[in-house]
């Protein structure tokens, strides 16, 4: 071919130059091939791969002129001049707006040209973050044989991985990771020098059973990550191990159930291993001290028994425990409170037992995250800590729950002056919070202190991180509702003694709230226009106060709304049209308030599963509109008003309606034989039909409002209550 006999001649020429003077080197190139720095018929290859390549930002429009060694992401070899290092990662693809548009924006497409061939002597080839659309990865990579370092990682090749990658022998780092791609990995083992493999995401199912003897061909391995890939087997034994120098060792969000293999503890080099999300069983057995090198162990997500070795002790290295959401119970080992190198500490959703005490943290210095207790109401795990221990570490996360660390609010928290996020949630604690505590220069961006015996009033001192959490949730605290800052997201005040008005200012002080429950409290006076201004809001829950006056009109400024429950106040009036322009509205849920007049039709609501009206003093005729717009209903309560005339025919459409209560009002005429029809009443319509179990989600979401007095087995319950009104009709289900 042409080509390789004109860059023999330029090689030729420039290994001769070295002996040249500089003027006789240019004449010398120039007369060769017009070209200074770059082999031409690599250029002509770079640019049909140019062309093949769709590149929406123009990326590539430095790929002008005759030096293409001076192309953006094109090296050359400054000897021989031959191209060996190709990178066109994507580098804009880290969210700059988050929704990915910004990386496709980027991103190059379309397809790569053969012509990739020409440049032999290629040795680094990137292509990462690009978006080649799901289409097949092109076989012929497989001979770009001086490769050592390949990236493809998230490049959105689809597809099977082609056995011709097993051609790569000389290849030192391998990264197709994050692309839909699937392989039976027969081609891995040729590749002998590999020293870092990554194949997140890749579907390995076909090799599930030989994926671990295949990837043990590779003698100098030092990185495996294979998390997300679909494995299910993790075979308990391996007759001898080949990649002893492994560093990091990623197998996490696997289908692995069995125990933990005994080979992992002779890989005693391991400087990372992370098992987490997977459903390995059995206890950590004492080998654990073996992987004296490890500095992050992440365990977490699986369904670990027992306790924790002693020998946990003997690794010394240790940054990184993370044990949280197992099956652990026992009391932590002595040996653990040794571990000086600890970081992060996450022991969370285990059911410890013992006290920890202040002597337990003395080495502790390092520490700046720790996760202690479980989700459960039960506790078992006592903090005995001296009101005047200063402690070692600077922490920047503190999750207890549901342990006993009170009575007294912990003092110690007086020296943490780096903490982010504070959870004391259900701790036991009674006592008002210190003034050291609301003055602390803290900016936070979560603070959990629900489900104590926390008393006294709440300022407005503490600063927030942008999009923050504050919940304050069954308590004694007292006094006006505190509006904290601009940066508050979600705001749980419920089940307080919180009293007097909602302050009139409340959705100009925090106009980006997304959830705001004061539902519980003893608040008075109307509720303010400037919940007009919470544009983001979606759950509203201020039932159980003593709110009086009428709705305001603000409803066409939240339009994001899901969940609305004001029941159980001293409301009036009538219901504003304008709430039903919510279109996203889920549950409606206004009992027990002082509500008059006719009901508005809420036909653009259309995916509204709960509407409970009753106990008021609503009239006029019940809507046929109902039984035709809302097809997600499911509980439908008017009872307790004076409605009038007959039940609308229309109601048997309501395909997934179950619970009907129209008693207690002045309805008359026939009672509409089609009621027993309706599809979600009838008691083979279980909970697993789709639309019933997501039904059961939606009461999860709200199960902190008045939802839960629903009671969370609702959705088995079926009933139909239309007494106490002027009916007639026989037997429903004759
Ligand atoms: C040639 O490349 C080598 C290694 O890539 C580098 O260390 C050296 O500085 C380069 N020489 C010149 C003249 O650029
Ligand atoms: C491969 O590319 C991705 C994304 O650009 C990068 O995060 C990763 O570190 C690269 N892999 C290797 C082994 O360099
Ligand atoms: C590359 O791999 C393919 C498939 O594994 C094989 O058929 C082919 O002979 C190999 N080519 C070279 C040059 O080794
Ligand atoms: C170890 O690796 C070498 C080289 O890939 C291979 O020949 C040998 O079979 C491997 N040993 C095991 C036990 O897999
Ligand atoms: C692990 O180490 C033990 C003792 O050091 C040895 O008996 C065993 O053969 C090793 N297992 C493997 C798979 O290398
Ligand atoms: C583990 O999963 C496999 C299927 O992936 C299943 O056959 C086996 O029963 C499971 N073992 C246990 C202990 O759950
Ligand atoms: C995990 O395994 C346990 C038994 O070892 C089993 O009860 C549980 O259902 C499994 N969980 C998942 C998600 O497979
Ligand atoms: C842990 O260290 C102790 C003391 O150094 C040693 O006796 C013990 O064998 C080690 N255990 C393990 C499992 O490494
Ligand atoms: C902790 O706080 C006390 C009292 O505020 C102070 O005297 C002490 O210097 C602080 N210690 C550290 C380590 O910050
Ligand atoms: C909101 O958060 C940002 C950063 O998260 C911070 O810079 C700003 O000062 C905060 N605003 C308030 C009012 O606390
Ligand atoms: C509210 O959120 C938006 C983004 O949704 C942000 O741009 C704005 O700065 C936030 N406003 C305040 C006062 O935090
Ligand atoms: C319902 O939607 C229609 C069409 O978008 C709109 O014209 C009408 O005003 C809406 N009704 C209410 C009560 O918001």
């Amino acid at each position: 071919m042409g080509y390789s006999s004109a860059s023999i001649q330029l090689v030729l020429l420039i290994t001769l130059s070295g002996m040249l003077s500089p003027k006789t080197i240019q004449l010398g190139l120039c007369s060769a091939d017009h070209n200074v720095g770059c082999i031409d018929i690599e250029r002509k290859a770079l640019l049909k791969l140019k062309q093949g390549l769709t590149d929406p930002s123009n990326r590539l429009s430095s790929w002008v002129g005759e030096d293409c060694c001076k192309w953006s992401g094109v090296g050359c070899n400054n000897i021989t001049r031959h191209i060996n290092r190709l990178d066109l990662r994507n580098r804009y693809s880290n969210g700059l707006d988050g929704d990915g548009a910004a990386e496709h924006a980027f991103a190059f497409g379309g397809e790569i040209n053969p012509s990739l061939l020409v440049l032999k002597d290629l040795v680094y080839l990137d292509l990462s973050m690009n978006d080649f659309g799901g289409g097949q990865l092109p076989s012929f990579i497989g001979s770009l044989e001086k490769l050592k370092y390949l990236n493809l990682s998230g490049a959105s090749f689809g597809g099977i991985i082609p056995h011709n990658l097993g051609n790569l022998s000389r290849l030192l780092y391998l990264d197709i990771s994050n692309d839909p791609l699937e392989t039976d990995l027969q081609w891995l083992a040729m590749l002998f020098s590999l020293k870092y493999l990554n194949l997140e995401g890749v579907n390995l199912a076909m090799a599930t059973s030989y994926w671990l003897p295949t990837v043990n061909m590779l003698p100098s391995l030092v990185e495996l990550h294979l998390p997300f890939c679909r494995l299910s087997i993790l075979p308990l034994t391996l007759p001898s191990i080949n990649f002893t120098s492994l560093f990091v060792l990623d197998l996490s969000n696997n289908d692995f159930n069995s125990t933990i293999p005994p080979w992992l503890f002779n890989i005693t080099e391991l400087e990372m291993l992370d098992l987490t999300v997977n459903n390995l069983t059995g206890k950590l057995p004492d080998s654990l001290g073996y992987l004296k090198s490890l500095r992050y162990l992440h365990l977490s997500d699986n369904s670990f028994q027992g306790s924790i070795p002693k020998s946990i002790g003997n690794l010394t290295s240790l940054e990184e425990f993370y044990l949280g959401w197992n099956r652990m119970s026992g009391i932590i080992p002595e040996s653990l409170w040794g571990l000086s190198s600890l970081v992060s500490l996450d022991i969370y959703g285990n059911t410890w037992e013992g006290p920890i005490t202040e002597s337990h943290f003395a080495k502790l210095g390092r520490l700046r995250k720790v996760s202690i207790g479980n989700n459960s109401p039960n506790i078992s795990l006592v903090f005995n800590i001296s009101s005047d221990w200063i402690p070692p570490f600077k922490l920047r996360f503190l999750y207890i729950r549901s342990c006993q660390l009170g009575p007294k609010f912990p003092t110690w928290l007086r020296n943490q002056t780096e903490l982010t996020k504070v959870v004391l949630r259900n701790v036991r604690i009674s006592d008002t919070i210190p003034d050291w505590f609301w003055q602390l220069d803290l900016q936070l961006d979560l603070l959990d202190v629900a489900y104590n015996q926390l008393s006294g009033r709440v300022p407005n001192s503490l600063r927030f991180s942008y999009s923050s959490t504050v919940d304050l949730t069954s308590n004694r605290f007292e006094g006006p509702l505190p509006l904290f800052s601009s940066n508050i997201t979600w705001l749980y005040l419920r089940d307080n003694l919180f009293s007097g008005p909602i302050p009139h200012n409340i959705g100009q002080v925090m106009p980006n709230l997304t959830y705001l429950d004061i539902s519980r409290n003893s608040l008075s006076g109307s509720i303010p226009l400037s919940f007009g201004n919470l544009s983001q809001l979606e759950f509203m829950f201020i039932s159980n106060n003593h709110l009086s006056g009428e709705i305001p009109h603000f409803w066409n400024n939240v339009p994001l709304l899901f969940i609305v429950d004001m029941s159980d106040n001293s409301l009036s009036g009538t219901i504003p049209r304008s709430l039903g322009s919510l279109t996203f509205l889920l549950f409606l849920i206004l009992p027990s308030n002082n509500f008059s007049g006719e009901v508005p039709s809420f036909t653009n609501c259309t995916f509204l599963t709960i509407l409970d009206l009753g106990d008021n003093k609503f009239s006029g005729p019940i809507l046929a509109s109902i039984g035709e717009s809302m097809s997600f209903l499911q509980i439908l309560s008017f009872r307790s008003n004076s409605f009038t005339g007959s039940i609308p025919l229309k109601l048997c459409g309501l395909p997934t309606l179950h619970i009907l209560d129209l008693s207690h009002n002045n309805l008359s005429g026939n009672i509409p034989h089609c009621i027993g029809n309706l599809r979600g009443l009838k008691s083979d319509y279980t909970y697993e039909d789709t639309e019933a179990y997501g039904y059961q989600g939606t009461l999860e979401v709200v199960s902190k409002g008045r939802v839960l007095v629903y009671d969370s087995i609702l959705y088995l319950v079926n009933s139909v209550d239309l007494s106490n009104n002027n009916l007639s009709g026989g037997c429903l289900w004759g």
